[in-house]
């Protein structure tokens, strides 16, 4: 088969860094998770109490994704790895503030078309489809009802050893999907040419066979 990219785009706990691994490994592919790179800028940001001045923080960031073979993607942050600490509730509460601003956005979008460049790529995000990789040759936008969404966060949580509730979860959801389909920059949204997959009521293997499937009609 040729080498293709496929765009993955959605709100967020749609399922698609799940699935995006799936396929990827199916199809020898490299998943890269975008919203990795806005967390950690977002870690970082924290760290300098909240700075103001973006321009900074980025000039004085270096950052890089390496892949290992057990873990997947490892989050490199000023020779750090810091991808542990990406899922913190401090972090997740914050990076869409910090997703919304240009020189994070444009920082970010750089790095992530040089890694689709060679092609071969399965990634993730808000804005790979419309943005990103306007020319992916699949697109897909994944959504899922906020409360199965919120179900399954809570799930997630559960097996982190991390206590949450759905309703609170439901709502901090709900929040960050509002924020990142309202921002000015590269907001959330379908691309025209994306395919909608609502994957509310199905298996991790159903969805990841649909989007296999949609793979195999690319001309
Ligand atoms: O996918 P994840 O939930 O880790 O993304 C965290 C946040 O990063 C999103 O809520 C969004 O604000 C931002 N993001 C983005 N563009 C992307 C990926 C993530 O703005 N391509």
């Amino acid at each position: 088969m040729k080498l293709i990219n496929i765009a993955l785009d959605g709100p967020a706990a749609a399922g698609k860094s799940t699935i995006a691994k799936r396929v990827a490994a199916q199809l020898s592919m490299i998943y890269v998770d975008t919203g990795a790179m806005y967390r950690a800028i977002t870690y970082k940001y924290l760290q300098q109490n909240k700075t103001e001045d973006f321009s900074q923080l980025i000039d004085s960031s270096e950052l890089s994704l390496t892949y290992d073979e057990e873990k997947g993607q490892r989050v490199i942050l000023d020779n750090y790895d810091v991808t542990d600490f990406l899922r913190e509730n401090n972090v997740t509460n914050n990076v869409s503030f910090v997703a919304s601003k240009e020189a994070v956005r444009t920082f970010a979008v750089k790095k992530q078309q040089e890694l689709a460049a060679q092609k071969g790529i399965v990634m993730d995000g808000r804005d790979i489809g419309t943005v990103v990789l306007p020319d992916a040759d699949l697109k897909v936008y994944m959504i899922a009802s906020v409360e199965e969404r919120a179900m399954r966060r809570q799930k997630d949580n559960e097996q982190r050893g991390i206590d949450s509730n759905v309703e609170q979860l439901k709502q901090e959801i709900a929040d960050r999907d509002n924020y990142d389909m309202t921002r000015e920059i590269s907001p959330l949204k379908k691309a025209d040419d994306a395919i909608t997959v609502d994957t509310t009521g199905k298996s991790i293997e159903k969805v990841t066979e649909e989007i296999l499937s949609l793979v195999t009609e690319i001309k």
